[in-house]
């Protein structure tokens, strides 16, 4: 599957559709439908140090031994609490590389910013794990433009590739600035919860679309986030049989009339004043 896609200017490329890991319930059947994935093309997984309080780190260390740790670009991310300090920064770094069974993560990512922390310096120690060799690269999440403006500001050797934010066909809000954002500067939006955790399953619109292309609504729904030059799509699902609707959104790329029809008429959930001021 030729559908692959450059994280941030690092010359990495990764297949336009990832897999996530938030919310694992039965990790063997979970196991079964990433190998399936990774037979198909899927080559990055993106998990967190929160997820399962450990166990998907746990998990996602057994895929990369199951495939070869050279096939997968893994992200991670750390809370922000544990990035208050350098050598709180290690110390939960070490121990998510302890249970990914391996020395370098691809890439890690501060999770979400707490207001009252200050994120300058959490991003100084970000980079501290760069350069200690802990991860390769470096990024954010759920963060909007003014903030990953601050970010950029605060690194020194490192460049931010990637800010992973909630982007779907419901919820569009990424795309009134952040998209235009970081296209320009070369980063790329990781797009988190983007089958809205099924609830656009049924859609009529994307159904109706979808019948033009002998696609489904799932995969009219990701193929639709991936039409933007900079975003990868990370869904997450542990049942095999759905795999096949993730691997079918890559490959080919709506019509431009039909991206207009879903901006006109699948509804977002979000009204436009909370756009203002959001990322
Ligand atoms: N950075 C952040 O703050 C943040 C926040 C949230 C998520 N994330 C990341 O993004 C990933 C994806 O987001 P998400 O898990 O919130 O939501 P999502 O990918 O939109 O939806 C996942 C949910 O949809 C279900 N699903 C998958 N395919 C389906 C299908 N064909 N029909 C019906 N249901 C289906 C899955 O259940 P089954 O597994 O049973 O199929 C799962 O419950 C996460 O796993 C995580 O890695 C990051």
């Amino acid at each position: 599957m030729r559908d692959k896609k450059e994280i941030g200017r690092t010359g990495e490329k990764v297949s336009s559709i990832g897999l996530g890991t938030w919310n694992i319930i039965n990790y063997d059947a979970a196991m079964d439908a990433f190998l399936y994935a990774y037979e198909r093309g899927i080559d990055n997984i993106d998990t967190a140090e929160m997820y399962g309080d450990g166990r998907a780190e746990e998990f996602v260390g057994e895929f990369l031994r199951r495939v070869g740790r050279d096939n997968i670009f893994v992200t991670t991310k750390i809370m922000p609490q544990n990035l208050v300090s350098r050598d709180r920064a290690i110390a939960s770094a070490e121990k998510s590389l302890r249970r990914l069974g391996i020395d370098t993560v691809d890439l890690i990512l501060l999770h979400w910013s707490e207001p009252h922390l200050s994120l300058e310096s959490q991003i100084k120690n970000l980079e501290r794990l760069a350069e200690k060799g802990y991860t390769r690269y470096i990024g954010v999440s759920n963060l909007g433009v003014e903030e990953l403006g601050i970010a950029q500001e605060a690194t020194s050797r490192h460049e931010i590739v990637v800010d992973q934010v909630r982007y779907s066909v419901y919820d569009r809000r990424v795309e009134r600035r952040l998209i235009p954002y970081t296209i320009e500067r070369g980063i790329t939006i990781q797009a988190y919860s983007p089958i809205e955790r099924g609830a656009i399953i049924g859609d009529p619109v994307l159904r109706r679309i979808g019948e033009k292309y002998g696609k489904t609504e799932v995969e009219v729904a990701l193929n639709y986030l991936i039409t933007n030059p900079n975003v990868v799509a990370i869904p997450k699902t542990e049942k095999k049989e759905r795999i096949d609707l993730f691997v079918g959104a890559m490959g080919w790329r709506l019509a431009r009339e039909d991206i207009e029809e879903i901006r006109r008429r699948v509804e977002s959930r979000y009204s436009i004043e909370d756009l203002e001021g959001e990322s």
